[in-house]
């Protein structure tokens, strides 16, 4: 398995559970031949750092990174760092070392709200909605930095959540918890990101509504939208997921393509109960 996290991994190919259509499957092997030299999308590379100026490191060199149009997903024990990382690529945390990089540009140094104008959306794992705002006023405060129409966005998102434009009028608070995680996508979908960062999406969902969420991540990221996810689901979310990193402890304990991870041993072992 590789352990190259700038590896441009073919991901998972296996047409029954990612994107569909024709062409040759193109397997990587794992092998150092298949290595691109281009970049990722979105790096977050080497990242060492902690909360607040003097709290210790949660993260120890820990890179984490997505290709334009695929599905990276992070997985690992609980207060393995997983948020911590993806606050940290959304530049929620200082770094003591390592940097961000978005499409080539540095962006370490930018606030959150600059890196959602460059294209970045994130959707954090807990207090994701306004409950006392009405499904389309979450959408349209997701819209906050634009200053054109963004109507064809939020028929946009209506068309990927239709039961959200049924219950547009209706307090967010009084959706189901499968319905919340719509509203928190679509909101983040409202900037028309490049990349979309989501933080255990399907947390306390039913295994059927935890499918249907996945399905429309799927959709999204092939729409073109890099999606870059933690999930607690660790095995359903590495098989949909082109690039897979097991975080332990603030560090990479394995990184492969979702196929590669879901079938190495001691990955199974002790992350994924066998
Ligand atoms: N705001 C914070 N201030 C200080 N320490 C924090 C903060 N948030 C998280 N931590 C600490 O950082 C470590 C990693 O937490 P983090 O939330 O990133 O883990 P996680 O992998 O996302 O866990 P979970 O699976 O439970 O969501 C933990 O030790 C936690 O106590
Ligand atoms: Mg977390």
């Amino acid at each position: 398995m590789s352990s190259n996290p700038y590896q441009d991994g073919r991901g998972n190919k296996d047409r029954t559970i990612t994107k569909s259509g024709g062409g040759t499957l193109n397997v990587d092997t794992g092998t150092e031949q298949d290595k691109h030299t281009g970049e990722a999308f979105l790096i977050g590379d080497s990242m060492t750092g902690g909360y607040g100026k003097t709290g210790p490191d949660i993260l120890h060199d820990c890179t984490i990174a997505v290709n334009k149009g695929e599905i990276a997903v992070i997985v690992g024990p609980n207060g393995a760092g997983k948020s911590t990382a993806m606050k940290a690529t959304f530049g929620m945390l200082h770094l003591r070392a390592g940097s961000v990089r978005l499409d080539g540009q540095d962006i370490t140094r930018l606030s959150p709200q600059a890196r959602v104008r460059q294209g970045m959306g994130f959707v954090p794992q807990t207090s994701n909605i306004f409950t006392s705002m009405t499904v389309q006023e979450n959408l349209e405060m997701g819209a906050f930095i634009r200053t054109d129409d963004f109507s064809d966005t939020l028929a946009q998102v209506y068309n990927l959540f239709p039961i959200l434009k049924d219950k547009r009028h209706q307090a967010a608070g009084e959706l189901s918890g499968g319905q919340r995680q719509q509203v928190a996508v679509g909101r983040a979908l409202m900037t028309q990101p490049k990349v979309l960062l989501l933080d255990e999406p399907t947390a306390g969902v039913s295994p059927i509504v935890m499918d249907e969420l996945f399905d429309r991540i799927i959709e999204v990221a092939r729409s073109g939208i890099s999606v870059l996810m933690v999930e607690q689901n660790a095995r359903q979310a590495l098989e949909i997921a082109d690039k897979g990193y097991v975080l332990v402890q603030g560090a990479n304990a394995h990184t492969g393509t979702g196929k590669e991870l879901l079938a190495d041993p001691e990955v199974r072992q002790s992350f994924l109960g066998g």
